[in-house]
C-alpha cells in the first residue's frame, strides 16, 4: 500500500482513490476476467488482434498495481479451454503474445518479487510455449510478493473434472478407493489453486454479466465487481474503484451483519470445523 503511494502523483485521482483504501481490509486475491479487446479493436476499425496486443499494457498495469498494493494472489484470466474455437490466426497471436509477456516482463516481475504460476491444462500448450511459461515459473519461484496467477487453457469444469480425477488416480495408488469419500476440503485442496485462499473480488471488464466457466468452485463468496471499461483501457484508476467498491461491501457468507456467523468461509467458524464444534460443547 505504501508502495503504491510513493507511485503516484499527490495529488492526482488515483492519490485521492488509493488514500480512500483502508490497507487492513484489502482483498487478498482478485481474480480477472480480461474482456472486450475484440470491441476495443472494432471501435477502432483495426483487426482484433491489435486488441489483444492492446490489452499487454493493461496487464502489466494491473499487475504492478496489485504488488504495490500488497494483494497476496492476482488470477487472470488469458486463455479459456473455449477459446480455441477461435480462427486460428486469433489463437496463433494469442500465444505469440503470451510468450512475447513472459520475455518482455521477467525483469520486471523479478524486481518486483512477483511469483509467476500457471493454473489450466497446461499439457495441451505447444511444447515451446509450455518452455518458456515452465521457465518463468522456476525462475521467480523464490519470490515471496504477489502471486500472479496466469488461467491458460483453464475452465472451471476442466478443473474440477482434473481434481476428481487426480483424487481417483491417488485413492487408486494407495488403494483406498473403497473407503474414499469427498468432502468440501478435499475437493478444495485438489484443484489447481489448492494453494491460493478463494477470491474475494472478482472483476470482469467490457460490461459482460457472467461468468464464462472461471473459477466456478472458488468463486462461491467472491464479490462481483462488472465495469463497461473494455481490457486494454482498463487502468490504475478502474483497478483501485474496483477494490473501493469492495471494501464497502458487506460480506455476510450466509450470516448476519457483523455477526461472527459473517466469518469468511476459509476463516474461522463454519459447521464441520473443529472450532465450530467446539464453541458447542457445553462447559
Ligand atoms: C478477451 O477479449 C481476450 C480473450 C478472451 C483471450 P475478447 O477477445 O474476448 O474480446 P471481445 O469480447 O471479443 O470484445
Ligand atoms: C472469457 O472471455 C475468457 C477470457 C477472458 C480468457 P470470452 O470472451 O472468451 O467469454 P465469452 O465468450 O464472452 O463468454
Ligand atoms: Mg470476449
Amino acid at each position: 500500500m505504501k508502495a503504491l503511494l510513493e507511485a503516484i502523483e499527490a495529488g492526482c485521482e488515483d492519490w485521492d482513490l488509493a488514500q480512500a483504501i483502508d490497507p487492513a481490509r484489502l482483498p487478498e486475491h482478485v481474480a480477472i476476467i480480461m474482456d472486450g479487446n475484440g470491441r476495443w479493436a472494432r471501435r477502432r476499425r483495426l483487426p482484433r488482434i491489435a486488441g489483444h496486443q492492446a490489452g499487454i499494457a493493461a496487464v502489466r498495469s494491473t499487475v504492478e498495481t496489485c504488488a504495490r498494493l500488497g494483494l497476496k494472489v492476482l488470477t487472470l484470466y488469458a486463455f479459456s479451454v473455449e477459446n480455441w474455437k477461435r480462427p486460428r490466426v486469433e489463437v496463433e497471436t494469442l500465444w505469440r503474445l503470451l510468450r512475447y509477456y513472459l520475455r518482455q516482463e521477467l525483469p520486471e516481475l523479478q524486481k518486483n518479487d512477483i511469483r509467476l504460476q500457471a493454473i489450466g491444462r497446461l499439457d495441451a500448450l505447444a511444447p515451446q510455449v509450455r518452455r518458456e511459461l515452465d521457465a518463468a515459473v522456476e525462475a521467480t519461484s523464490a519470490n515471496r510478493g504477489l502471486v500472479l496467477n496466469l488461467a491458460i487453457n483453464y475452465g472451471g469444469r476442466a478443473e474440477i473434472v482434473d481434481a476428481m480425477n487426480a483424487v481417483l488416480d491417488m485413492a487408486r495408488l494407495d488403494g483406498r478407493l473403497q473407503s474414499l469419500k469427498f468432502d468440501e476440503d478435499l475437493i478444495s485442496t485438489s484443484l489447481y489453486t489448492a494453494s491460493c485462499p478463494d477470491p474475494d473480488l472478482l472483476i470482469r471488464t467490457s460490461g459482460e454479466m457472467r461468468i464464462s466457466n472461471f473459477l466456478l468452485w472458488q468463486i462461491a463468496y467472491a464479490e462481483l465487481y462488472v465495469t463497461e471499461t473494455l481490457w486494454p483501457d482498463f487502468s490504475r484508476t478502474d483497478l483501485l474503484r474496483a477494490v473501493l467498491e469492495y471494501q464497502k461491501r458487506d460480506r455476510r457468507y450466509g450470516g448476519l451483519s457483523g455477526s461472527p456467523d459473517a466469518a469468511p468461509i476459509n476463516g474461522s467458524a463454519q459447521s464441520g470445523d473443529p472450532s465450530f464444534v467446539e464453541a458447542l460443547r457445553p462447559s
